[in-house]
């Protein structure tokens, strides 16, 4: 069921290459990191009593595993993913715990899903890498059963996440090629505006649109911010190309910027992201 055609989009080639291998090494860490997202997402599709879900850009899957494990024999939840890497690990996770989650390797924006299959589609940062948004939300949107929920997790802007963006400030003038975030193309930032937000939607058929702000507080061990830093983002793919020497260096410089973050073994910092919900339209364009 896995089909990725389109690999010679920039984004497929970024999490199939060392982004997707970063991240799917990571993964346990990042899990703890992004738990409470993955509380939020669970909660919400409880209280929607919902039964046949899909989990978009799911990962390694922890999301995908846990709403299936909450809906039990009750429903389904399938994860999609355009990583080869990340679902890899998304299955072996899920093996072994006889998970009932299930997994297709594709790119979302142009799948083809079975019409009006799920009655709820979530995402834990998943969906701020279409290279076509308004194509992707509609290729959503045609998956959708017409009483469907939408509902999603984006981070807000660089500036009200300094977290998320202090090891590229700190190593910057020890290691100038780092790529400079760009909020306009597909990325971390891409939808953190959330006129552009709710613009896309509108577009794609989406209806009863909710932006709502969520500043979340997580944490992770002391012991895990140099792996942190030095495996994810610009700066983590970057440091994969630094001789030994400036790697040392950087890692210091960096390492010493995040001390206000650190109370002693844990680190802590607030996630100033965007929870979005929204409806279907009726296929006519009209809400039902
Ligand atoms: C920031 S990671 C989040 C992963 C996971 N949801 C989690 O919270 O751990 C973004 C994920 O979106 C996936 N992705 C990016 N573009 C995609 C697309 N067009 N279709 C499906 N997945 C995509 C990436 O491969 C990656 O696994």
């Amino acid at each position: 069921m896995d089909a990725v055609h389109d690999t010679d989009n920039r984004q497929a080639a970024h999490w199939n290459g060392r982004a997707g291998r970063a991240w799917a090494e990571a993964q346990e860490m990042l899990d703890r990191v992004l738990q409470p997202f993955e509380d939020l997402l669970v909660e919400a599709v409880c209280a929607a009593s919902r039964h046949r879900v899909l989990d978009v850009g799911c990962g390694a899957g922890a999301t995908t595993r846990a709403v299936a494990r909450r809906l039990g024999a009750q429903g389904h939840c399938v994860g999609i993913d355009i990583s080869e890497p990340m679902i890899a690990a998304a299955r072996s996770r899920a093996q072994p715990e006889g998970s009932p989650a299930s997994f297709v390797r594709a790119d979302a924006q142009t799948h083809a899903f079975q019409p009006a299959s799920f009655d709820m589609i979530i995402s834990r940062f998943g969906v701020m890498f279409f290279e076509d948004p308004v194509a992707a939300f509609a290729n959503l949107h045609r998956a959708a059963t017409d009483d469907a929920e939408l509902r999603f997790i984006a981070w807000r802007s660089a500036a009200e996440n300094p977290f998320t963006t202090t090891a590229e400030r700190a190593a910057a003038p020890l290691l100038p090629g780092i790529p400079a975030r760009r909020p306009d193309a597909p990325g971390q930032f891409f939808l953190a505006d959330r006129h552009r937000v709710s613009s896309i939607l509108e577009a794609s058929g989406w209806a009863e649109i909710d932006i709502s702000p969520i500043d979340v507080a997580c944490t992770l061990p002391e012991t895990e911010l140099v792996g942190y830093i030095t495996r994810l983002g610009p700066l983590g793919l970057v440091l994969q190309e630094a001789d030994e020497r400036t790697r040392a260096q950087v890692i210091e410089t960096v390492r010493t910027a995040f001390d206000s973050y650190v109370h002693g073994t844990e680190v802590r910092f607030t996630a100033a992201c965007w929870m979005v919900g929204a409806r279907m339209a009726s296929r006519d364009g009209r809400s039902p």
